[in-house]
Parts: structure tokens; sequence; C-alpha cells
């Protein structure tokens, strides 16, 4: 399978304060699959999200891109996944607010190996 995710487990804060955003949560997707995922406010979407995304880090479980573990990743490690492997985009765009929209362009044309022709984009 493309991507796995097996008894993840996610948690935020701690004692009587702690929320499981991923209480042994399972996910399987094949490769080339489209997916939704649905479900409602603070089920854990972005969450799941953010752990395929190399943006976050689980604690438990296991999670698998195309047969690599991401568990274990450095931080180098992870945001090299993030620069080469994983596009994600941000419910809120997350755009640099101080520069133009070529200019937030052109942020990832200075740090990507193959960049689209800015004008054409
Ligand atoms: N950084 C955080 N700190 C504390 N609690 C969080 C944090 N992020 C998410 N949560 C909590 O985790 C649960 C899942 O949130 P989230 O993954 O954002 O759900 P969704 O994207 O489905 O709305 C919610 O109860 C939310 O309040
Ligand atoms: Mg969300």
């Amino acid at each position: 399978m493309f991507i796995c995710l097996k008894d993840a487990v996610k948690r935020y804060g701690e004692g009587e304060a702690a929320v499981y955003a991923l209480d042994h949560a399972d996910l399987v997707i094949g490769k080339g699959k489209i997916c939704v995922i649905l479900g409602p406010s603070g089920s854990g979407k972005s969450t799941m999200l953010n752990m395929l995304g190399g943006l976050d880090t689980l604690d438990a479980g296991e999670l698998t891109i195309e047969g690599r573990s991401l568990i274990g990743l450095t931080p180098k490690e992870r945001t090299l996944y993030r620069k080469e492997e994983v596009g994600f985009v941000f419910q809120f765009y997350n755009l640099i607010p101080d520069l133009t929209v070529e200019e937030n362009i052109e942020v990832v044309s200075d740090i990507s190996e193959s960049p689209l022709d800015l004008s054409e984009v």
C-alpha cells in the first residue's frame, strides 16, 4: 500500500487536559488513489494530514509511505521528505503576508531543484 498508518496515537496536552486527536487510528491508501477524509470538526483530520505531510510526529503507531517508515526520521530527514516528496496545500494557505504573490512563489523556486517558470505560474 502506498500510504499506511497503523494504530496511530497523537495526544495533545497532559493529564486531565489530554486530548487524543488520534486514538489508535488506521488508514490505508493505494497508490494513485484519490481519497477524501471526512469527519466533524475536531475529529482529527488535520492531525492525521500533518503526520502524512511530515509536519508533526506520532506518539505511537506506524506510518509508512511506499514502504518507507516516517517514524524515527531526524528533523533534517523530515525536512527533506517535505521538500522533495510531498505536496501539502494548507487550509489557510500560509503565504508570507509581507511578500507579493510573485515573491511568495519565488520563495519556493529558490529552494526547489526544478522550479516551474514563474511567469507561467
Ligand atoms: N496543537 C494542538 N494543541 C492542543 N489540542 C489540539 C491541537 N491541535 C488539535 N488539537 C485537538 O485535537 C483534536 C483534533 O483536532 P484536528 O486534528 O484539528 O481536527 P479536525 O481537523 O478534524 O477539525 C481536537 O480536539 C483539537 O482541539
Ligand atoms: Mg482541520
